[in-house]
């Protein structure tokens, strides 16, 4: 996204009642995302508070490079606090996540980041921090759509409490003319995107759509008012065919 798009989608998704952002060092828009949150937080007086930013570490090195990292895509973002904060991959090693994670806890204690989490952490990943018997992640955010269950991960993580955040929900609309999802789209007269989104929501992920269009930002926050049923959850979760549709690190050693 450029800078015009990002900060023109933050701003809609906002006016529209979106409340959650989901940003990173890695995607360069910090910048915009801060610039759209003020303006929103200004013409409508809804205070910082109401909006939840995420953003996430692109680099794993040190305990105080972490930091530093952290209080510099604070800056940019002119925010003296994210809402959340994770790690962005597992890729570093396990004494490096060790030294990283206790840099997090750190944070979350001095009130930079209210929550702190991880993505693309692979049950490994997720064991790794259980067996340290330090306090867990709130969230993992990773790739999480009918075409891509990671069910392993989603047991480890749900049987510890830990909240999963699905991105690339719309499985990048590569599978928007599956039959199946054709088929479910007509029944309820809704997009094939809304199906997907309404399928994460009924798995009770935290889904983070992605798009730079006005009608579609408000179309995909239109997914409250129909319930897919049994049958259709189970078609749509027969789906798993583990589509890679970014980046796959969730074996990273
Ligand atoms: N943690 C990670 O490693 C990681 C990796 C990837 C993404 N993410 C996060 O997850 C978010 C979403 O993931 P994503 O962008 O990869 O994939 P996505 O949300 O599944 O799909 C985005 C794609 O779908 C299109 N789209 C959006 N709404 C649509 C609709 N209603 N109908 C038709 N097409 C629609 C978008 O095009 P238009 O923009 O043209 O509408 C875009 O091409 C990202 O913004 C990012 O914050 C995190």
């Amino acid at each position: 996204m450029s800078d015009q798009e990002t900060y023109d989608a933050c701003l809609w998704a906002l006016e529209m009642g979106y409340r959650h952002i989901d940003t990173a060092e890695w995607y360069e828009n910090e910048v915009c995302v801060g610039k759209a949150v003020a303006a929103f937080c200004k013409k409508s007086g809804i205070s910082r508070e109401e909006i939840f930013i995420t953003s996430k570490l692109k680099n794993n090195r040190t305990y105080s490079s972490a930091l530093k990292d952290l209080r510099a895509s604070l800056k940019r973002s002119n925010l003296d606090y994210f809402d959340l904060y994770l790690m962005h991959s597992p890729i570093g090693g396990p004494s490096v996540r060790e030294e990283i994670w206790s840099a997090m806890i750190d944070a979350q204690k001095e009130g930079l980041v209210r929550s702190i989490g991880v993505s693309n952490f692979g049950v490994r990943h997720i064991q790794e921090i259980i067996d340290q018997n330090v306090s867990l992640p709130t969230i993992n955010q990773i790739d999480l759509h009918p075409f891509m269950r990671h069910p392993d991960i989603v047991k480890i993580c749900e049987s510890n409490g830990i909240v999963l955040e699905a991105w690339a929900p719309l499985a990048r609309g590569y599978k928007f003319s599956h039959p199946s999802v054709i088929k479910i789209s007509k029944k309820h007269s809704k997009s094939p995107a809304q199906i997907l989104l309404r399928w994460g929501i009924q798995h009770n992920h935290v889904v983070i759509p992605k798009s730079v269009s006005k009608e579609r930002i408000q179309a995909n926050s239109e997914i409250f008012d129909f319930c897919l049923s049994e049958e259709d959850m189970n078609e749509l979760d027969g789906l798993d065919e583990y589509l890679v549709t970014d980046w796959d690190v969730v074996d990273t050693p």
